[in-house]
């Protein structure tokens, strides 16, 4: 950095601390450094050369090899963006405010004679110099934006892609579907209801009045709830109070469906969990029959598991379905007979060659007394099947923990 004979102190000051001359605006040195604007900074390039105390040859040669240094430093430090080139051209080049044109007016025009065509000659090569590494600065930028360009267009769209691993779904949700595909296709559609229920939907509402022992299987988890809240409240031990809700809101004929989650205090082991799936299903109208009811189930049967399978049912007793029965299926894993492939009993029906499936029935009249239907003109039939019972015997699963455990290799298995 040559030292100016006569530069002012504050110059000087900025100068030596940051090894490069101010830039013609108050606040920005050549080298990038930024001040505040209050900072009183002369720029030599803003002053005459008799202001800036030069008089002779060697001096010219030494201010303008500074002003040369300045702007390579500049170049050096830029990374070869367009924006950068278009900045630094500005600041160099700029017709009006370009540090080139600032040394025309201070330095050369107002030279005296004597200094003149040494300044004249050290202006040209510096402009020389300056335009030639703008010119490859520009050369350099275009090929690099035209190079970005071109790998972003070389990319290959053929290639396969980053695969994110998207979800199935679990094995409960897909038997849900089979079911209720299997039911659209006969008629039926889907409705819902509510988890946490009142007592009279759960129970009385079915015919099932206070104290009456079925109520003791249905043990139930009652919801703490706040003083003076209405009412107790539980979640719903089976699907059936859907029934309820579905009949009080439409007039017969009714084909329904009623997938959920139901919650019974069980203890967890391979066969009870406290919370399980069932789907009710519900058909009311004028002249439902017992034949169309086992029809149903049969048809339903042999969808699910196959058109080989034999459905059975045995009397059984629920207080909203009269007569109530248990329906069974042929034993799918020895073809009925009770003898396993591999010769012994079965040890999935015990030999019994049958396999319990779900229990259903006609709908006892009692029901539709709570609905304001009138059991003289109406019948019909529900059905409550377990789905995690169902998704068991037709997957071969021994364990119904697995379903809620989600561990993937499990989940994996049915994609
Ligand atoms: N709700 C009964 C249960 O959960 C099943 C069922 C539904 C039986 C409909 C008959 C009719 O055990």
């Amino acid at each position: 950095m040559v030292t100016l004979a006569s530069e002012p102190a504050n110059y000087s000051v900025v100068g030596a601390q940051h090894g490069c001359a101010p830039s013609r605006h108050d606040f920005l040195c050549l080298c990038g450094v930024i001040y505040p604007s209050t900072m009183p900074i002369d720029n030599p390039t803003d002053r005459t050369l008799a202001e800036l105390g030069i008089t002779n040859n060697s001096e010219i040669s030494a201010l303008f090899a500074t002003v040369r240094e300045q702007f390579d430093h500049q170049l050096a430090a830029k990374t070869g963006s367009e924006p950068e080139y278009l900045a630094l051209h500005h600041a160099w080049l700029g017709r009006k405010s370009g540090i080139l044109s600032a040394i025309t007016d201070n330095w050369l025009k107002s030279a005296p004679p004597a200094l003149k065509p040494v300044v004249g000659q050290s202006l040209n090569e510096l402009k020389r110099h300056v335009e030639g590494r703008m010119e490859s600065f520009r050369v350099a930028a275009e090929k690099s934006a035209a190079e970005f360009a071109a790998t972003r267009e070389k990319i290959d769209l053929s290639l396969p892609g980053v695969s994110r691993p998207i979800g199935t779904h679990h094995l409960i949700r897909q038997v849900f579907q089979e079911i209720e595909d299997i039911f659209f296709s006969i008629g039926f559609s889907v409705v819902e209801g509510p988890e946490i229920e009142t007592p009279y939907y759960n129970f009385e509402a079915l015919n099932i009045p206070e104290h009456h022992p079925v109520r003791d299987d249905m043990d139930t988890f009652y919801l703490e709830l706040p003083k003076g809240a209405p009412g107790p409240l539980l979640l719903r031990t089976h699907t059936s109070p859907v029934q309820i809700h579905t009949m009080e809101k439409r007039q017969p004929p009714v084909r329904v469906i009623v997938p959920g989650k139901v919650y019974r205090r069980d203890n967890p082991d391979a066969t009870h969990s406290f919370m399980f799936h069932q789907i009710e299903g519900l058909a009311v109208d004028s002249d439902i029959t017992f034949c169309d009811f086992t029809g149903t189930i049969d048809y339903f049967v042999k969808q699910f598991f196959g058109e080989g399978v034999k459905t059975r049912f045995r009397p059984s007793y629920f207080p909203f379905t009269e007569p109530s029965v248990e329906f069974d299926a042929s034993c799918i894993f020895c073809g009925g007979s009770g003898t396993a492939k591999t010769g012994g009993t079965c040890s999935k029906c015990k030999g019994a060659g049958w396999i319990e499936l779900f229990g259903a029935g006609m709908v006892d009249p009692a029901v539709y007394g709570f609905v304001n239907y009138d059991p003289k003109k109406v019948s019909g039939f529900a059905f409550g099947i377990g789905i995690d019972r169902l998704a068991m015997l037709k997957y071969g699963i021994d364990d119904i923990q697995v379903f809620f455990q989600n561990d993937v290799r499990f989940l994996r298995q049915f994609p």
